[in-house]
């Protein structure tokens, strides 16, 4: 059976990036550097190495630098070019051409399952993937997102991303517990939101990365607040999971960064700075010269 490919995807941006403050008082977080790339721009980049051309951004307040950065930029780049820095222009305009992007709003922060239904009338009836922009998953040749769509594309199954976390941190993320089967994939069985420290089922965690069928339009709709008081995607999946279709999750491979954690960000920072060729030994010497100051 052939099952449609996974083209469209959406990426919720409409945190209020409590976190980061003051840092995100007037950008969306989405838009804070790796380096020197945003963060939605990693993310997104690994969509489109996955094969996806269409994404839904779901965007909050102050979110207008998230449309403005997909777009063409005619007078930098022109500027640019004029001065003979031809390398800045063609990364500017490359981040233009990279994606379709559909903007739409999350008018009221309601919680993660309300932003992913938001991208309902934009996504329409076929398959697609949510990427959280809080987690980058790096894998230079396999991104995290194609290995999800893959498992949908053999099983016709959602699949959700899942790591196994250190002991005592359950309580930050959505938590699994199932059983692998014939598909080398854990059939989930049981899902609970961010579980109250020492009840944790297990040390499955989801981390933000997940391929959905159309069916979890309807689980959304009728997803009452759960955690925290927000509508939570982990409630509506367990329906899938209940479903004779089922869910899967997905030990996905590649280094996962909590960028949504300072101390996440700032190792986030350092590992793609150590990936770059012209930076690399600079960060290594930095590095090691801070360790001794302390
Ligand atoms: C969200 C999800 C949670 C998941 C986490 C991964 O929580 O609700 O299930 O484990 O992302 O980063 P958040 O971190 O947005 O509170």
């Amino acid at each position: 059976m052939t099952r449609s490919r996974i083209t469209k995807a959406v990426v919720p941006a409409a945190g209020l990036g409590t976190r980061f403050l003051p840092a995100t008082k007037a950008i969306p977080k989405e838009m804070l550097p790796i380096v020197d790339i945003p963060t939605i721009q990693l993310v997104i980049d690994e969509a489109v190495r996955a094969g996806i051309t269409d994404v839904v951004v779901v965007n909050g307040r102050n979110k207008v630098s998230i449309e403005d950065h997909f777009d063409h930029a005619y007078e930098l780049e022109h500027t640019l070019r004029s001065r003979g820095a031809n390398a800045a222009a063609d990364a500017v305009e490359a981040v233009s051409t990279m994606v379709r992007i559909i903007s739409v709003r999350q008018k009221r922060p309601l919680g993660l399952g309300h932003a992913v239904l938001c991208g309902k009338a934009a996504i329409g009836n076929e398959p697609f993937a949510v990427l959280l922009g809080d987690d980058l998953i790096d894998n230079d040749t396999n991104p995290g997102i194609g290995q999800l769509a893959k498992v949908y594309e053999q099983t016709g199954s959602g699949a959700i991303a899942i790591m196994e976390v250190a002991p005592g941190q359950e309580h930050m993320y959505g938590i699994v517990v199932g059983e692998k089967d014939a598909t080398g994939h854990l059939r989930i069985r049981q899902m609970i939101e961010k579980p109250k420290p020492g009840t944790a089922p297990s040390r499955w965690a989801i981390v933000g990365r997940y391929v959905l069928p159309p069916a979890v339009w309807p689980l959304l709709e009728a997803t009452t607040p759960g955690h925290g008081g927000e509508i939570q995607l982990t409630d509506a999946l367990r329906g899938l999971a209940e479903s004779p279709e089922g869910l899967y999750g997905v030990v996905v491979e590649g280094i996962r960064h909590d960028a949504g954690d300072k101390l996440g960000y700032l190792r986030a920072n350092l590992c793609y700075a150590l990936k770059r060729p012209e930076l690399r030994e600079q960060v290594l010497a930095l590095v090691r010269e801070l360790a001794q100051l302390t």
